[in-house]
């Protein structure tokens, strides 16, 4: 017997491409936001799906409409703003002076409008946010993660058919609610986090997923009433090299592709009543737990009556583990009141035995600390880099600190 549509159920040939086979490699997309390019891995990859996280007020649309402006002159770029009017929108547009013949603005809701609505291809799609827009043929409210994942989908078919790059921007409550846009993860290339201290004007944009470059990636901006400034050398601001106080120490860590001078400050204070408050802010709370026990042991320097507080300048969260030693030796010299030799930088990774590991891109973090200005960097031994004061262990590094030669 012949079972009529069999056929139809049959595997059909694949057409596999030798690797070989000549393609046009598809150019990223440059602007004159080069903050942005770079965090987006060297140029925004046509066709790709981008997730711009953030708190409110953080600048979220502010950065994206500026974006925006900066693509549109290489192409029609739609903003879609279910979060604000079109006339909201348009007053941003007019106090950050990005007027634009290619971007298009409209504070429609329907994921399906605008992909029907569009004519040309764009360059690329803003959405703002992705929890205001919704799809048809769904029987779950705007903002709820089903509706949020549909219109991923769309909206990922639809870049991935054609070189339109979309940006979804995802608020994040203020309690740091991971579970709202982040959902959407997995489902997009690139994730972009957007974060900061509401109170002062400096943002920070980190990639925190990048099919199309490296994670960690950090850009550094100062958010203005005319939109947000980079700032393009950010050890300059991140660092304060003039201070002479004790319970500070400079170091070098790796973000992405770049290294970055920072600042890590320390303060203890005896408390002979209760047990003793250790609290980290831009560092990992256990890792300070660690480093503690470290001085204590290592350095003879007790902390078991004492609270500690650690805190790396300018709001940024570092978990390079090359911030190790700087961490012991801003502890070491706030509690002995010690200061180091000005143009000392602390390069290392510290082991539980007290031993000072080599990390990785020495080369770079000392290029970076020589164009600084520093004079010396105490780092592992192992590390040959011409300009680094080689040492084993936490006690050598604080004595080859504090004897300021080299
Ligand atoms: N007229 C204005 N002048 C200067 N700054 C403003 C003005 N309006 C809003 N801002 C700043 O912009 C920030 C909001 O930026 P926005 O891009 O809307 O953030 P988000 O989209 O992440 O919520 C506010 O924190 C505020 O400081
Ligand atoms: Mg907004």
């Amino acid at each position: 017997m012949e079972i009529e549509g069999a056929l139809e159920g049959a595997p059909s040939i694949v057409d596999f491409k030798p690797s070989t086979a000549a393609i046009d490699v598809q150019k990223r997309l440059t602007t004159s936001m080069r903050e942005m390019d770079r965090v987006l891995g060297g140029g925004l990859t046509p066709g790709s799906v981008v997730l711009v996280a953030g708190g409110p007020g953080m600048g979220k649309s502010t950065l994206l409409l500026e974006y925006a402006s900066a693509l549109a002159t290489q192409g029609d770029v739609y903003y879609v703003s279910g979060e604000e009017s079109v006339p909201q929108v348009l007053s941003r547009v007019k106090r950050l002076g990005i007027e634009r013949d290619k971007l298009f603005l409209s504070s429609t809701v329907s994921v399906d409008d605008v992909l029907t609505s569009i004519k040309r291809e764009p360059t690329a799609l803003v959405f703002d946010s992705i929890q205001t827009v919704h799809t048809s043929g769904m029987n779950a409210l705007t903002g709820s993660v089903t509706q949020m994942r549909e219109c991923t989908v769309k909206l990922v078919e639809y870049a991935k058919s054609s070189s339109a790059s979309v940006f979804m921007i995802g608020h994040i409550t203020k309690g740091g609610n991971i579970a709202g846009p982040m959902v959407l993860e997995h489902m997009v290339d690139t994730v972009l986090y957007l974060e900061g201290e509401s109170r002062s004007g400096r943002r920070i944009l980190r990639a925190i997923k990048n099919r199309f470059g490296p994670t960690d990636e950090i850009a550094v901006y100062e958010m203005r009433e005319n939109g947000m400034i980079e700032i393009s050398d950010p050890s300059r601001i991140f660092a304060d090299t003039e201070s002479e106080e004790a319970g500070n120490a400079i170091s070098i860590v790796v973000e992405g592709s770049r290294s970055l001078m920072i600042n890590v400050q320390a303060l203890t204070t005896p408390n002979h009543k209760s047990s003793p408050i250790r609290i980290a802010r831009g560092f990992e709370n256990a890792r300070l737990l660690m480093l503690t026990a470290l001085v204590s042991n290592y350095l003879g320097v007790s902390l078991e009556n004492r609270d500690v507080y650690l805190n790396v300048l300018g709001g940024l969260k570092i978990s390079d583990p090359g911030m190790d030693l700087a961490v012991i030796a801003a502890l070491y010299s706030a509690t002995k009141n010690i200061c180091f030799p000005s143009k000392t930088a602390f390069v290392g990774e510290v082991g539980l035995d007290g031993r000072v590991r080599a990390v990785q891109q020495t080369r770079m973090r000392v290029a970076e600390a020589k164009r600084m200005g520093m004079k010396r960097v105490i780092a592992s031994y192992q590390s040959k880099e011409d300009g680094v004061m080689g040492v084993r262990t936490v006690r050598e590094a604080i004595a080859k600190a504090l004897s300021g030669d080299g």
